[in-house]
């Protein structure tokens, strides 16, 4: 494969994000920093196998930075300025959007200003797409950030194939119907050929409202719009790179660390662990609150039990996340000067992102795992963990608002808002039969290594290159 940039491609990825962020420290020194979240993790090795190019912000404001090769395929920066940043990132994707595709969790933010830059930076990748796009290339738009993007590609570039995945959840109707620009952005995505989403909950929320626009009919999982094409609308359920993780948990490097870590954590008879950004969509609040009482109530032993937290920053200059910064180390630093004691602390909680192979350790030595939020367009974590724990003797907490809910159905499912439910079936999961635990695990194990990334990218091209 080349190493220099290609001129035009016939396979490109477009998300606000790239695989990897640009980090400037206060001496000025550049580093390149893998990206947080889902979309990265799903996404990278299905780029790594496929060759093309990504389209996508680099992480740092009003910066321009020339397109680069990296891990097999080319990689085009957009900019973003600063205001732009604030305006289209932080305003209209993450306080508007955001909360508002997660059943209005907390309540979503509506700006004029920030509309106008959510359509003029959606312009703008559009537009790069255009010009890397060979003729009668497939386009791949990902994510809320990039919902007008299949609209404004199609008038450009009306030869190429369109495809648009929604990561998030996609509300119902009534909660959607709020958006003072809902009409805009269901036309956005009617651009594309095939409109993907999580859940066949989601496809049909989709449809509802699609068929409302003047000349849209829709049936079977179509959309057909007043220009005569045929927009398919269906869910995809996403993956992880299983092998990849597995293989990843069980080297002799991530054995070692695996090691190292349970000395660090006192070496406690049992692992408790969760895993997130800090996004108040991920009921951390509920889950820490309910350990909490559990250690507090003498359930948990902290000479016994430890809970390992970690959550990445996320977002951090958007309001509600430096409230939910705020709201988790005072709650952690109320149950740990309860209970446990300085060698023995119940809670370890730890506020950053850690590398693969640490993290892939800590699902190693997880004998239980916590995912438990209050809503989730799917949940990687959940099935990295399914992936990397290979001692039979685990459990997974599952909340039943996760996407992930819906195919791991062998897990100990909770509903995080219901705290005394959730508490006793962590005790349930602790202390269930080492047969019945086995048993969930093998049932979950087989749906991850079957379903994973490279079928859902494969279900999804195909579905696309069908069209
Ligand atoms: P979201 O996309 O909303 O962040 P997911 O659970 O689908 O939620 O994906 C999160 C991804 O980010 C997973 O691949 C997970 O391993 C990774 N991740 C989350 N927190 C951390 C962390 N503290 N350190 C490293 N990776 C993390
Ligand atoms: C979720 C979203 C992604 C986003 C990621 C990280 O996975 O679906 O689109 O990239 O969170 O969030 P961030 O705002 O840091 O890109």
């Amino acid at each position: 494969m080349s190493e220099t940039v290609q001129d035009k491609v016939d396979f490109l990825v477009i998300a606000n994000r790239l695989p990897v962020d640009r980090k400037i420290d206060d001496e000025g020194n550049v580093s390149w920093q893998s990206s947080p979240g889902g979309l990265v993790t799903a996404l990278e090795p299905v780029m790594q196998r496929k060759g093309g190019a990504w389209i996508g912000w680099h992480g740092a404001p009003d910066e321009v930075v020339e397109p680069f090769h990296h891990d097999g395929y080319d990689i085009h920066p957009v900019p973003l300025s600063a205001q732009e940043v604030e305006e289209y990132y932080e305003g209209f994707s993450n306080a508007t959007l955001w909360p508002l595709y997660h059943d209005c969790v907390v309540e979503p933010v509506f700006h004029r200003e920030w509309w106008d830059a959510f359509q003029k930076v959606n312009k703008r990748f559009a537009e790069q797409a255009a010009e890397q796009a060979a003729e009668g290339a497939t386009v791949w738009v990902q994510d809320y950030q990039l919902n007008l993007v299949p609209t404004y590609l199609r008038e450009m570039r009306p030869d190429l194939r369109i495809g648009f995945f929604l990561h998030i959840p996609f509300p119902p109707i009534e909660l959607y119907s709020r958006l003072p620009w809902r009409e805009e952005l269901v036309e956005g995505l009617l651009g594309a050929d095939l409109v993907g989403f999580q859940t066949p909950g989601a496809a049909a929320n989709f449809l509802r409202l699609a068929k409302r626009r003047p000349g849209v009919t829709a049936s079977r999982g179509r959309a057909h719009t007043r220009d005569g094409r045929d927009v398919v609308v269906r869910d995809f359920p996403i993956s992880i790179d299983s092998r990849g993780f597995h293989e990843l948990a069980t080297s002799e490097k991530v054995q070692a660390e695996t090691a190292k870590l349970r000395e660090d954590l006192g070496n406690p008879e049992t692992i408790i662990f969760g895993v997130d950004r800090l996004d108040y969509t991920k009921g951390l609040r509920q889950r820490i609150r309910a350990v909490g009482e559990l250690f507090k109530e003498g359930k948990l032993d902290p000479h016994e039990v430890v809970f390992l937290q970690l959550a990445t920053p996320s977002r951090e200059r958007v309001e509600e996340y430096k409230i939910l910064r705020d709201d988790i180390n005072q709650l952690v630093g109320q149950i740990n000067s309860k209970v446990g004691t300085i060698a023995n602390r119940a809670l370890v909680y730890r506020n950053e992102s850690v590398p693969r192979e640490v993290l892939a350790a800590m699902y190693q030595v997880a004998d239980l795992m916590l995912v438990t939020p209050v809503r989730d367009g799917m949940n990687l974590v959940a099935k990295e963990y399914i992936a990397c724990r290979s001692n039979d003797d685990s459990a997974l907490v599952l909340s039943e608002f996760a996407g992930a809910a819906r195919e791991l159905k062998q897990a100990y499912m909770v509903n995080p808002y219901d705290i005394d439910g959730m508490k006793a079936t962590i005790m349930k999961a602790l202390t269930d039969s080492p047969k019945v635990k086995a048993r969930k695990m093998r049932s979950m194990r087989r749906q991850v290594f079957d379903k994973t990334i490279d079928v859902w990218a494969d279900d999804f091209l195909t579905e696309l290159e069908g069209r």
